[in-house]
């Protein structure tokens, strides 16, 4: 029982650069995310490089993470940067109100976040604090991390141990200011972005991102009133937009989960591609030139917290479904590519959609860090039009298309294609015309598991997991592909 799909890939129709920032990451001062996911500290038993996990850093080094947003999230408006400066021993110790309500003990601060991104070679993008910090607190925060010398605080800065000043690419003005961040309306928050931003400096020759605190999923509103009123004031906008299948508050089990449960997760997920075309056509009415870039900043899973965890903590499973929630946003985003300049996914370790989980000095990838890492050649790629015609794949009342894909020309010269079966029971047959493109050989991994809900554990760590792919042939323009079901297979055209 086989279902049929066609497909036609226009490589003969270039579109935009699918941006590497697309792929990158989210760490918030939230649970397991930065202390016990990454620090672990010098005097650590856990082998580190000074402090920081050395098997999380090789980890994520594989994926080339090209940027990494901190210090929130929520967190970001409650942070004051000077508490995370100095000998570490007399930072100051503060409630996490909006996590967990534990104590932080600011031994994670810039340097130690900045010193991170140079290990990992990522661009560092640094949320300032706008719903409780102060215009100047903002202002000198950029010139302590971006100043050569000269300043006070530049020199502080070298006091503390480091002598160059940081690049700092991308800055956000604020967080979800319409919560977390102070409950604002959009024109309040709007008028506020105008201000703050105006003494965000950085020194001459450097480049600053400005992006302005964005909408909540699809709060359309908000996002026209920020264009609006502070759109010539901003090079990017935010949206956040989360996957909770059932709805606000999070209550779906990660990893306990029937048919039902899968497919409602995949529609969820899906609502992004409606999500990111309506915020653009916003914007394209206010900025037609293209000049302020959208950045989804925040997505992914949110379930239930794993039983038995601090429910402050956003812990949770990574399944299968989670690979596939991963592989909707890459083929959609590939498809904005021209508003949609960055991602982050929500986040990195321990938390939410994680790629990696950690337990003391045990660390599992999940299969959302194996999307990641067969998605990389779409990191700075050229978009390739993949026109998919798949029957629908229901459940129940539900119905989504049953494949999803999306296509790029990576730097490396040849044609990838990415195509996801979301039906969990049946192989599907794609057969995809190649037009502008010649190739005679196909190769490829595929990402799949006996079950739904597979993932990996501790004492599992390799149930889900990439392998090599033999289902597709190309022969006379056509590439043939017996898409396994519930699967990911990422090929390459030669
Ligand atoms: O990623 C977890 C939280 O979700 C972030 O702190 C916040 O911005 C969003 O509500």
């Amino acid at each position: 029982d086989k279902v049929q799909a066609s497909a036609t890939l226009h490589a003969d129709q270039p579109g935009d650069t699918v941006s590497r920032y697309l792929f990158g990451q989210f760490a918030e001062h939230l649970g397991y995310g930065i202390y016990g996911g990454i620090w672990v500290g010098e005097d650590s038993k856990i082998p580190n490089t000074r402090g920081y996990r050395n098997d999380v850093l090789a980890a994520l080094k594989q994926l080339q993470v090209p940027v990494v947003r901190w210090p929130g999230g929520c967190f970001a408006d409650e942070y004051y940067w000077r508490d995370g400066i100095g000998p570490r021993e007399k930072r100051r110790v503060k409630i996490n109100t909006h996590w967990g309500g534990v104590e932080e003990p600011n031994s994670f601060g810039t340097h130690e976040f900045m010193d991170f991104a140079e290990l990992l070679g990522t661009d560092a993008y640094v949320s300032g604090n706008t719903g409780s910090g102060s215009p100047r607190e903002m202002a000198e925060w950029v010139e302590y991390m971006t100043y050569e010398k000269g300043s006070s605080l530049a020199e502080e800065r070298r006091a503390n141990g480091r002598d160059k000043p940081w690049k700092v690419p991308f800055f956000g003005i604020g967080n979800e200011l319409w919560g977390c961040g102070g409950n604002m309306t959009p024109e309040h928050a709007a008028n506020l972005h105008r201000q703050y931003q105006t003494f965000v400096k950085v020194p001459a020759g450097q480049q600053v991102t400005k992006v302005a605190a964005g909408a909540n999923s699809d709060d359309y509103n908000w996002t026209d009133v920020m264009m609006k009123i502070a759109g010539k004031h901003m090079d990017a906008l935010s949206v956040h937009y989360y996957t909770v299948p059932g709805g606000w508050p999070p209550r779906a089990s990660s990893f306990e989960f029937d048919e039902a449960g899968w497919i409602q997760t995949l529609e969820s997920a899906l609502k992004v591609d409606e999500l990111l075309r309506r915020h653009i056509e916003v914007m394209d009415r206010y900025d037609p030139e293209n000049k302020v870039a959208l950045y989804l900043d925040e997505w992914g899973t949110w379930y239930a917290a794993y039983p038995g965890t601090n429910p402050g903590f956003l812990q949770q499973q990574n399944t299968l479904r989670d690979a596939l929630v991963a592989s909707i946003h890459f083929d959609v985003m590939s498809r904005y590519a021209h508003r949609v300049k960055m991602a982050n996914i929500a986040q990195m370790v321990n938390v939410l959609q994680a790629m990696i989980l950690t337990e003391d000095a045990k660390m599992v990838l999940t299969p959302t860090y194996h999307a990641f890492e067969m998605y990389k050649p779409w990191q700075d790629a050229t978009y390739l039009p993949l026109e998919l015609k798949a029957p629908q794949y229901r459940h129940g009342d539900t119905s989504i298309p049953g494949v999803h894909g999306s296509a790029v020309r990576a730097k490396d010269g040849h044609v990838y294609v990415a195509l996801s079966n979301f039906d969990p029971n049946r192989t599907t047959t794609v057969s995809t015309r190649l037009s502008g493109v010649q190739a005679t050989r196909v190769s490829g991994r595929v990402l799949t598991a006996g079950a739904i809900t597979a993932h990996n554990t501790f004492e599992q760590p390799e149930l889900v997991k990439p392998a090599t792919f033999y289902g597709a042939t190309v022969s006379g323009g056509t590439l043939q592909v017996e898409l396994p079901a519930k699967s990911l297979v990422v090929l390459r055209l030669e």
